[in-house]
């Protein structure tokens, strides 16, 4: 006999059909001894635990975050990140629990959970890394407010919020943030007051520790105080869930006020499903309580009107650039699916189809096409008039789009900067 290979019962427990190709990573060799190519250990954040993130293929949907931990924590969170996304929460995607792992001479290794890279994501340290302005810590605090609030509405408590715990993207000019890390999460049949206002305390703490951390470090914007931006989060959650909760008080008289009120809610990101309408009998007003609201407003409209994906903020831009392209064309007398497929190929195709092969895939295309239309917008500012969104392009491809990029999944060689 030659050498004694140890026949662990390796298991690749998950949905999907790239559980194969799970299978071929080397299982047998701990986390941390695993190769990982620079760009993407560049886009990784901060961890308890060892993350790796690996690649199978070339192509974006190839690149899987690998956490090791022991089984019990593993398969819990690989459940609650399925019930988060079954429920349409903002979150990475479970692709896989790894169990049975021996090493060469035999020894078990820790059980790893498997997610899908999130495309075009950027941890807080990325963002944070850079030239940051007070408007990207507030848009990120934002953010991460906004997620909170999702959560506490599918009935999650998440139990260690934070900074490092989210994904952001980009949304338009500001972010929109995923989680990352639901281990300490918890659903709850109704999530109640105490709950929610702990998950607070647990956002503000580790907020404030990992702002002042950078803060340390001297990364942080001179200025910015991190128990001030901390307390941001809390504030701003605090508004989004009074408004979304709290009854608004109508003028009975005014014919509008709860398509007003249904707007203002709709403005915010969210779909109204249920309200309910009181009267007031003594002071004579109405009382309008959003009783189910959907997250996600804009980026449904986008999908049914022109069956695009895109965050929040990019959604609204694009159904705005749809709408007034819709009004130029008002009297066609064509329909509204005719106009959007019109708007698809001589609008939103036709800008992307200028972006050369060479430079694909640095920016997710619905952001891409809200920076043209901010720098069309900026170059006609300068100009004193409008140029035209084909030279906005132009100008994009080549002074702009060079020097940016979002993916770690794509990163071919970088342009030297320009010195000046
Ligand atoms: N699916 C994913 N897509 C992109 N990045 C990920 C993904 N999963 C993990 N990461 C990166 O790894 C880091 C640590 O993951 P996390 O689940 O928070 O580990 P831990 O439980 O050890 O804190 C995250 O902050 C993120 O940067
Ligand atoms: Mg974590």
């Amino acid at each position: 006999m030659g050498e004694n290979v140890p026949m662990g019962e390796l298991s690749v427990t998950g949905s999907g059909t790239e559980i194969i190709s799970l299978y071929d990573l080397p299982w047998s060799k701990l986390l941390e001894d695993w190769p990982e190519d620079p760009g993407l250990t560049s886009m990784r954040g901060i961890s308890r635990h060892v993350v790796r993130l690996v690649r199978t293929g070339d192509r974006d949907e190839d690149v899987f975050a690998v956490k090791e931990t022991v089984e019990e924590f593993s398969t819990r969170e690989y459940a609650l990140l399925r019930e988060l996304n079954s429920r349409g929460a903002p979150c990475v995607e479970p692709l896989a629990v790894v169990t049975g792992r021996l090493d060469l001479r035999g020894n078990e290794l820790p059980t790893a959970l498997v997610t899908r890279y999130l495309a075009y994501s950027l941890p807080y340290r990325v963002i944070l890394s850079g030239n940051v302005t007070p408007h990207e810590i507030t848009t990120m605090a934002n953010a991460l407010a906004l997620l909170l609030v999702k959560l506490h509405l599918l009935g999650f408590w998440w139990g260690d919020c934070s900074l490092s715990n989210a994904l952001f993207r980009r949304d338009a000019s500001e972010y929109s943030a995923y989680l990352v890390d639901a281990e300490t999460g918890e659903f709850q049949n109704t999530l109640t007051d105490g709950q929610r206002e702990h998950d607070l305390e647990i956002a503000l703490f580790n907020v404030a520790a990992e702002l002042e951390d950078l803060a340390i470090a001297g990364v942080l914007h001179p200025g910015m105080d991190p128990i001030r931006a901390s307390q941001g989060v809390i504030s701003r959650y605090r508004r989004l869930w009074k408004s979304l909760n709290e009854p608004q008080i109508l003028d009975p008289k005014d014919r509008h006020a709860v398509e007003r009120a249904m707007r203002s809610l709709q403005d915010l990101g969210f779909a109204v499903e249920e309200v309910e309408i009181t009267k007031d009998g003594d002071k004579g007003v109405l009382k309008f309580s959003p009783r189910l609201v959907a997250a996600g407003y804009h980026q449904q409209r986008l999908k049914e009107i022109l069956g695009l994906d895109a965050e929040e903020l990019q959604a609204k831009r694009l159904l705005a650039s749809f709408d007034r392209y819709r009004s130029r064309e008002a009297q066609s007398g064509l329909s509204d699916d005719v106009l959007a497929r019109q708007w698809l190929t001589e609008v939103f195709d036709h800008v992307l189809s200028q972006i050369p092969a060479d430079l694909r895939g640095r920016v997710e295309p619905a952001q891409m096409f809200h920076e043209i239309l901010e720098h069309r917008w900026y170059l006609g500012e300068k100009a004193g008039k409008d140029l035209g969104l084909d030279f906005a392009t132009h100008e994009y491809v080549t002074q702009i789009l060079p020097f940016r990029t979002d993916s770690a999944t794509n990163v071919r060689e970088e342009p030297v900067a320009v010195v000046e």
